[in-house]
């Protein structure tokens, strides 16, 4: 039997221009919190939900850093019955873009009361549930160590002892940051890599390659997020 996937979102080249100016005009007006001026493919969507997806228990599901939603279709996907997901965006003109397209998403209208938003930095999120999966899109490298201590912090608070999470970081990046920045940046950045090497350590952390990205990307995985 021949089963046809309805279309999950409009993507059609004027949607995809659409969704590129909103990012591009982000980039330029916050681009310490956007990081990037490309969306996500769906393979590094795909990469970054792996932990949902096939036969699994119902999960509680944390989305960071949504941006236009290319990773947001992708979990609303892979949605089971039980799950529920909270949706995270520091950035009020991101959220507005995002319930906007949603409204037009099918996933979404099967599992709108499953799924809460929240606006704000992710440091601030309500200690209420604690997630089993948290898939993050938040761009660390443009973050001093203090926040990303605090993001981390938060997470442990929200997490349980066997969550599990991904994000992404663009492959070559941290050696370029590394070559161009100045002596007293340098000494900021190892800090932060420290900090990280302290976290893949503890967090089990397993790395792979998604290369059909604009650019592409390690996707990070991370277990036991509580510890
Ligand atoms: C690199 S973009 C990723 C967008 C989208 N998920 C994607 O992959 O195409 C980073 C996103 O994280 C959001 N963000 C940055 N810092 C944040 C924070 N502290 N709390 C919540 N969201 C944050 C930005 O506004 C932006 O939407």
């Amino acid at each position: 039997v021949e089963t046809r996937k309805t279309i999950k979102k409009p993507n059609g080249p004027v949607s995809l221009l659409k969704e590129q100016i909103v990012f591009l005009r982000e980039f330029f007006a916050e681009f310490k919190s956007t990081g990037t001026c490309f969306p996500s493919s769906k393979w590094a969507a795909d990469a970054l939900t792996r932990p949902i997806q096939g036969e699994r228990p119902a999960q509680n599901i944390l989305e960071l850093g949504p941006g236009t939603g290319s990773v947001t279709i992708k979990i609303l996907e892979e949605m089971q019955e039980g799950d529920r997901l909270t949706i995270c965006e520091i950035n009020p003109r991101f959220m507005q873009a995002l319930k906007k397209m949603l409204l037009e998403n099918e996933d979404y209208q099967k599992h709108r009361d499953k799924v809460t938003f929240f606006e704000g930095p992710v440091q601030s999120l309500p200690v209420e549930g604690k997630f089993n999966t948290i898939v993050c899109a938040l761009p660390f490298l443009n973050f001093d160590l203090k926040t990303i201590q605090e993001i981390f912090a938060r997470l442990k608070e929200v997490s349980l002892p066997d969550t599990v999470m991904t994000y992404y970081e663009y492959i070559g990046l941290k050696e370029i940051r590394r070559i161009v920045s100045s002596a007293e940046k340098k000494q900021l950045i190892r800090e932060s890599e420290d900090f990280f090497e302290e976290v893949f350590e503890k967090h089990q952390m397993h790395r792979s390659k998604v290369w059909r990205n604009l650019l592409p990307i390690y996707i990070y995985k991370l277990e036991k997020m509580a510890a």
